[in-house]
């Protein structure tokens, strides 16, 4: 059994392809881009982006898989959490394709597919997943049939903020790998506003903060970005620490765009070997956002039982994690 997986929840337009061992036959992409020291995304804009590129996407990933659409047995799309705009161009893309071809069609939630596809693709069994992307910092786990949140930002996105101070300073986006190469540059730590609150993290007073030290003209950018790595990944490794000692689990699975940067990855490497627990990271194409993961979760709840209809096939921008019923 094949599953076609269309992601568009956000700057991403991405196509997947997946058998039912989990066998990875495409996984492309097409990611809208704001210019150097440009503000943020306007949801029209990038809703307009998908509708030019998913064409080239979707036959570029059937060319790569050496597949045609009506090889495919199953239709997923990212339903929810996501930017209206945004999520309406992949259910349209489903619905069509679903209608066409006739197949089945699938909505799931974008950020379990982040989860579910780092089980299959790590040794994962039952881990605290750090959700770390640009709109989501969750940290979640498994118990009593949900994937619960344990702790999460009060404000905005680790990868978010990341983006924001970078284009402060004129880096461009995405901000992630830009402040991590300057931060192999520093020479100091600079003291930061470090906010955990119980489980959950804000980033904006520090986001605020680094804005005014970057204008004073004291600091250098080196030493801003070393510092701000240090300070908020340490806030991310605290809260994780803390979930898989509450629930118990000997596992940490990294997640999100975010969970690219080596500064990260080696941080809570530091912490599980500690604890003498077990750390997973994906590879890059996984950990941004990917048809492949949506592809993936639509053929487990496909084979769980899940059906939709196409009057069923609508968006949910605003679903959380915490709502959906682990039935798979
Ligand atoms: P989501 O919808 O899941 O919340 P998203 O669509 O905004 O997230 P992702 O594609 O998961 O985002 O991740 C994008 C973020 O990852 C950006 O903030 C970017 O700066 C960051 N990023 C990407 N690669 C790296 C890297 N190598 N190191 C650090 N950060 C990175
Ligand atoms: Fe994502």
């Amino acid at each position: 059994m094949i599953s076609l997986g269309i992601e568009s929840t956000a700057h991403t337009f991405g196509i997947g392809l997946i058998d039912s061992e989990g066998n990875v036959l495409a996984n492309e992409r097409a990611v809208f881009t704001t210019e150097e020291g440009k503000g943020g995304m306007i949801p029209a804009e990038v809703a307009e982006h998908h509708t030019f590129v998913f064409k080239d996407v979707l036959s570029t990933a059937l060319k790569k898989a050496d597949l045609t659409l009506d090889d495919v047995d199953l239709i997923s799309y990212s339903q929810s959490p996501g930017i209206g705009n945004c999520l309406k161009i992949g259910a349209m893309l489903a619905r069509t394709l679903a209608s066409t071809y006739n197949k089945p069609i699938i909505g799931v939630n974008h950020c379990i597919a982040h989860l579910e596809i780092g089980k299959l693709l790590s040794e994962a069994k039952d881990p605290v997943f750090l959700y770390a992307s640009g709109a989501n910092t969750q940290i979640i786990a498994y118990k009593g049939g949900r994937y619960r949140i344990f702790g999460e930002t009060l404000d905005i996105g680790i990868g978010n903020f990341i983006d924001s101070f970078a284009r402060y300073m004129g880096l461009g986006f995405p901000g992630g790998p830009k402040i991590y190469d300057l931060s192999l540059k520093a020479k100091n730590y600079i003291e930061l506003p470090y906010v955990v609150k119980g489980m959950d993290v804000s980033f904006s007073g520090l986001l605020t903060n680094l804005k005014q030290k970057y204008n004073s003209g004291t600091y250098s950018k080196e030493d801003l970005a070393y510092s701000l790595q240090e300070t908020a990944f340490a806030m991310l490794v605290e809260v994780s620490e803390r979930a898989m000692g509450h629930c118990g689990k000997q596992e940490l699975l990294l997640g999100g765009g975010v969970a690219s940067s080596l500064r990260l990855q080696d941080m809570c490497k530091n912490m599980c070997r500690d604890r003498g627990a077990k750390c997973f990271t994906l590879k890059t194409d996984v950990n941004v956002d990917n048809g492949l993961m949506i592809a993936w979760l639509g053929l487990l709840e496909y084979k769980a039982g899940k059906k939709m209809s196409i009057t069923e096939s609508d968006i949910k921008p605003y679903l959380r994690t915490d709502q959906i019923d682990v039935f798979w």
